[in-house]
């Protein structure tokens, strides 16, 4: 099957995601974990349902927000959400929510159009606007020059495994995708 080629003047309409769209939303998380390629299928599919389940609690209760890409014809070709998190206190920074935008995610026929980055200026207008002070996320391969572009900053975050089977398994993913010959890979969360 040929991907659609699709013109640079298509034009996208853009809009806050609801409970209606967890389906797709749910479809726009697997695909984002396979096109990272640092799970198995086996896992990604595993994951689905109970990211689903936690993701229609969250978007009910107003702590996850997603926004969304429509083409003409009315089908999402991008989606990405914001999680409002409580987090612990700092000083100099009042609010006790931490942002976090995950899920990130652009249908191959439509990528490097712009459609990432109006959805995460969207996303961080809603923290803007609720008045968070940062923004925070993991950026994939895929996504750093998105994310560096619009001003976000790396940082200093740290990891320690205390179950080492999990990069393990990781390592394994990439290793399986990088002998069937797939170039764009990360080493994700
Ligand atoms: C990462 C991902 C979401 C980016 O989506 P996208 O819609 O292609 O992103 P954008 O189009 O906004 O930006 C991509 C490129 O298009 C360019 N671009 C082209 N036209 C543009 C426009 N009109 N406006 C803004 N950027 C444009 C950007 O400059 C950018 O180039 P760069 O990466 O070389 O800096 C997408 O590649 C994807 O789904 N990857 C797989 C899953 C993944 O890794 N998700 C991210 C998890 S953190």
């Amino acid at each position: 099957m040929t991907t659609p080629k699709v013109t640079k003047s298509a034009r996208l309409t853009y809009r806050r995601a609801t409970l209606a769209d967890l389906p797709l939303l749910v479809d726009h998380r697997h695909r984002m974990w396979s096109d990272i390629a640092t799970r198995s299928e086996r896992e990604i599919t595993e994951h689905d349902p109970r990211y689903r389940r936690w993701a229609r609690t969250l978007l009910n209760s107003g702590e996850l927000i997603g926004w969304l890409a429509e083409s003409p014809e009315g089908s999402v070709v991008g989606s990405g959400c914001v999680w409002c998190h409580s987090d612990q206190p700092r000083p100099g920074i009042p609010s006790l929510v931490s942002p976090y935008i995950l899920s990130m995610y652009t249908e191959p026929a439509w990528r490097g159009k712009g459609v990432a980055t109006r959805i995460v200026r969207e996303l961080v207008r809603e923290c803007r606007e609720a008045g968070y002070p940062n923004v925070e996320l993991h950026g994939s391969r895929f996504g750093r020059r998105v994310y560096a572009r619009l001003g976000f900053e790396r940082t200093w975050e740290m990891r320690y495994w205390i179950d080492r089977s999990i990069p393990r398994r990781q390592a394994l993913a990439l290793a399986k995708v990088r002998r069937k010959g797939k170039k764009r890979l990360d080493r994700g969360r």
